[in-house]
């Protein structure tokens, strides 16, 4: 390893420094638009002294390091990947909501919507698109990414990042690479073999670096055979910057580094939010004495410049505030929110509802009164504005019909608060209010920092400080005072924390959850009578990341499922709003159960025994377990978590003012032991086995012969299309596919017709078919259109381990198209030659 003098570098720092004053008036040759940007970044790198190089290595929060004195501006960042989590601004549906559009043109636009907004915020980079693959249906982040198909999310990523791109801001794909699970993900050791990394978790990312052009990737926070991906050499350096080709730069997940000298040798570039390894003394010292070498401190650098001067970021960059939500944006939300929707079951022709003849409807449910925009986490919007399902109906068809409402079960996350009115002081109820004491630290020690008081318990702080005197993570505090019961019976008190709480009623502990966990609910029966005061003490603490706690109460006689039946018994019709929310389906842990929480199966069978014309809406961010109700139930609709629009989109389907066109993304299992990570999933602590390899989602339900409750790319419409003609043109390694398609029935619809391949006597594993092609079409009652899909010989490779590359089969392959993965309606084989 090359050696350099102290004496050299000195001189080096020296002439760098005197180089930089000598022009800090004038302009630099690196602020010449004329020269190629790799001249203007070599200029930079002579410029920098070494110390300004490492100090650009690591974050300040969401920015990189700023060099004020070159005029290096900062590079800002926000998440994504729904839209832009900066203030307020357009909430897109969830990703798996875009995917099951299949309109990849639809995806682009709505990139660039995001990548103006992102410079509506003044900022230049959204930490999106997610394009991990969905290995296990209760993934806590299966809503921000694109399903469980390669194919189906690379081409949904790219055009996600051309999209963003075309606006000049930096898209960051992530989280490179098999990030496929919550639990754990901070350690997870993921063991993968070869053939599924490259076949499934990796082609999305190569596509968005290989067709996209991503300006940046952002690693995951597991390990990767046995290394994180934040200093896994295999997959940062030999993958990613050899085999594709990356120019751009790697940035770590939040806090996703752990250790200075792997992770600068191993290919990351970027450290975030803070330098903690990256910008350390040691790095620098080791650059100093020779030891590591300054060619790769120049490359990690050169990276994050090349990509500033991409996006002209110093050449007066322009922010147009004007295109934040605005008309187009909101469209674009409706309409990739309402081609989301996917119609699963509709039994008689029971949808669209026909308002002359249907006069009265129950609405029932969790999710009719609320907008379920997205999942949890850092992906989480602040929309402008947002429309219930509830509210949409009612302004749609509340003048013809009459609309009934009630929510049948109130679900975690969701509890209402208590009103500040039966807060007090006092134990004579005298003094309205509760006494608070905050503490600088997460054990409740010592003297408070402050004492307060405040007039209920309803606190949301995630990124912002209780008091200017407590930090924002890393505080404890202790609420004082008493409760006055408004009725006699039995109330139910719950409290939802984000982190620990323990909960007292006259000194006795009712809830003890003293531990980190994101925001969770507890709920604690108890009897109080009217008008007498409860002494109650809630202890809490906030560590790292979002903060929350709130106290709150359901009233005794409040029975939520006698009214739902009440107003089922008396509708005509009852459309039962049911699913998961953020609290479920979040960042940090996946769901404990596909079934769907708080006692929402219960909830459906007890209608279904009062009113037979049952359509049920589910809203949730990947598969729930439907075997208790699906056979009775008339209608099915999935919506997913669908952005601002969501109440919109769904009435709209539910009338027929759209006719439903998406198709699922992700195999809908009967039940979880049916899926391919059923075995390895939560087997060993720490560990992932990948034992599943090539075979995941409907690759594996196909290989095991098992039939899922719906299967990938299914997806039903008010109307009817016929397949026929198939034609197959082959023309070296090209197939040209043609194939016509009909709109048989009365009303205008979509249909996503879909591409799969199936190897015939094959010597090698291979998965039963692939998805390599699909296409939507829009046909009028009687229309008729020819569909033109092209495959390439390459797109059928299969990866060799042995050989350590993709390799061609010869062999027949049988051309299948499908209105679903097992609905196939035409095939043909053809053999490459
Ligand atoms: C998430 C990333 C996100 C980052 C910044 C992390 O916890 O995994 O997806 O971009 O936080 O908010």
């Amino acid at each position: 390893m090359k050696k350099y003098s102290f004496g050299f570098l000195f001189t080096l720092i020296f002439l760098s420094n005197l180089f930089s004053c000598i022009y800090a008036q004038e302009s630099y040759p690196y602020q010449d638009k004329n020269l190629s940007i790799d001249k203007r970044v070599e200029n930079l790198l002579q410029l920098l002294t070494i110390e300004e190089k490492i100090s650009m290595l690591g974050g300040t929060g969401f920015a990189t390091v700023p060099i004020e004195r070159l005029n290096i501006p900062p590079l800002n960042m926000t998440d994504g990947p729904l839209g832009v989590r900066w203030d307020e601004s357009t909430a897109f549906p969830s990703c798996i909501s875009m995917a099951s559009t299949w309109e990849p043109g639809l995806i682009y636009k709505i990139g660039k919507a995001i990548g103006q907004e992102v410079k509506a915020k003044e900022r230049h980079v959204i930490l999106g698109p997610c394009v991990n693959i969905a290995r296990i249906p209760q993934g806590g982040r299966n809503f921000e990414s694109y399903g469980e198909d390669p194919w189906l999310t690379s081409r949904m990523g790219v055009e996600y990042i051309k999209g963003v791109q075309s606006e000049n801001v930096v898209a960051t794909v992530k989280h490179f690479a098999c990030n496929n699970q919550e639990h754990q993900r901070d350690f997870v050791n993921t063991l993968v073999d070869k053939r599924a990394l490259y076949e499934i978790y990796l082609p999305a990312f190569k596509a968005a670096v290989k067709e996209a052009d991503v300006y940046s990737v952002m690693s995951a926070y597991n390990k990767i055979n046995d290394y994180y991906a934040s200093e896994n050499s295999v997959l940062l350096i030999d993958i990613l910057k050899n085999e594709w080709g990356f120019k751009g730069f790697v940035m770590s997940d939040w806090g996703a580094v752990h250790s200075s000298l792997p992770t600068f040798n191993n290919g990351l570039d970027l450290e975030m939010p803070t330098g903690k390894y990256m910008n350390s003394n040691s790095l620098l010292s080791k650059i100093e004495d020779g030891e590591l070498q300054l060619s790769k401190l120049n490359d990690k650098v050169a990276r994050i410049l090349t990509v500033m001067f991409k996006i002209g970021l110093f050449d007066n960059y322009q922010y147009d505030k004007t295109k934040l939500n605005n008309d187009e944006h909101k469209k674009l939300a409706y309409e990739s929110a309402v081609k989301g929707i996917v119609l699963l079951k509709n039994k008689s022709g029971i949808l669209p509802i026909i308002t002359d003849k249907v006069r009265s409807i129950a609405v029932i449910g969790p999710n009719a009164d609320c907008s379920r925009i997205g999942g949890g986490g850092s992906s989480q919007l602040t929309p402008f504005y947002s429309v219930s399902p509830l509210k949409a109906l009612q302004e749609k068809i509340g003048k013809d019909v009459e609309i009934s409402y009630a929510p049948g079960v109130i679900m975690d996350g969701d509890a209402p608060t208590i009103d500040e009115k039966y807060f007090f002081t006092d134990e004579n109820g005298e003094n309205n209010g509760i006494k608070v004491s905050y503490f600088d630290n997460v054990s409740l020690s010592g003297e408070p920092k402050v004492v307060l008081t405040e007039k209920s318990i309803n606190h949301v702080w995630n990124g912002n400080k209780p008091n200017e005197n407590i930090p924002q993570d890393i505080f404890s505090a202790r609420w004082e005072g008493y409760l006055k019961a408004p009725k006699t019976g039995k109330y139910i008190l719950n409290v939802a924390s984000d982190d620990g709480v323990r909960f007292y009623v006259n000194d006795k502990l009712l809830i003890d959850d003293w531990k980190d966990h994101g925001e969770m609910t507890n709920f604690v029966d108890f009897e109080m009578e009217q008008n007498k005061l409860y002494k109650i003490t809630l202890e809490y603490y906030e560590n790292v990341g979002d903060a929350i706690v709130k106290l709150g109460w359901q009233l005794p006689g409040n029975d939520l499922l006698s009214q739902a039946l009440d107003v089922a018994k008396s509708s005509d019709l009852v459309v039962l709003f049911v699913g998961t929310s953020k609290h479920f389906e979040s960042e940090g842990k996946d769901r404990e159960s596909l079934a769907l929480p708080n006692n929402q199966d219960e909830l459906i069978e007890a209608v279904q025994k009062v009113n037979k014309n049952l359509v049920v809406v589910v809203t949730s961010g990947s598969p729930v377990l439907m075997d208790k109700w699906i056979d009775k139930s008339t209608a099915v609709l999935q919506t997913w978590f669908a952005g601002q629009e969501i109440g919109n989109a769904i009435a709209d389907v539910l009338i027929g003012n759209f006719n439903p066109s998406g198709k699922l993304p992700i195999t809908y299992p009967n039940k979880w032991e049916d899926c391919s990570a059923f075995s390895s999933y939560l087997k060993e602590d720490g560990i992932t086995s990948y034992t599943d390899g090539i075979y995941v989602g409907y690759r594996y339900f196909e290989k095991n012969n098992i039939k899922p409750l719906f299967p990938f790319g299914f997806g039903l419409s008010y109307t009817t299309f016929q397949y026929s003609d198939l034609n197959v043109i082959q023309t070296g390694k090209d197939v040209k596919i043609t194939y016509k398609i009909k709109n048989i029935g009365e009303v205008k619809g979509a249909e996503v017709s879909q591409l799969y391949v199936q190897a015939v006597d094959s010597k090698i594993d291979r998965a039963n078919k692939e998805l390599k092609g699909f296409n939507k079409v829009y046909l009028n009652p009687k229309e008729e259109a020819v569909i033109e899909l092209t495959l390439n010989a390459d797109a059928l490779k299969y990866f060799d381990v042995e050989a350590n590359d993709w390799k061609f089969e010869k062999c027949k392959y049988n051309l299948l198209i499908g209105s679903s993965s097992v609905n196939i309606k035409l095939n043909k084989e053809i053999e490459f030659k």
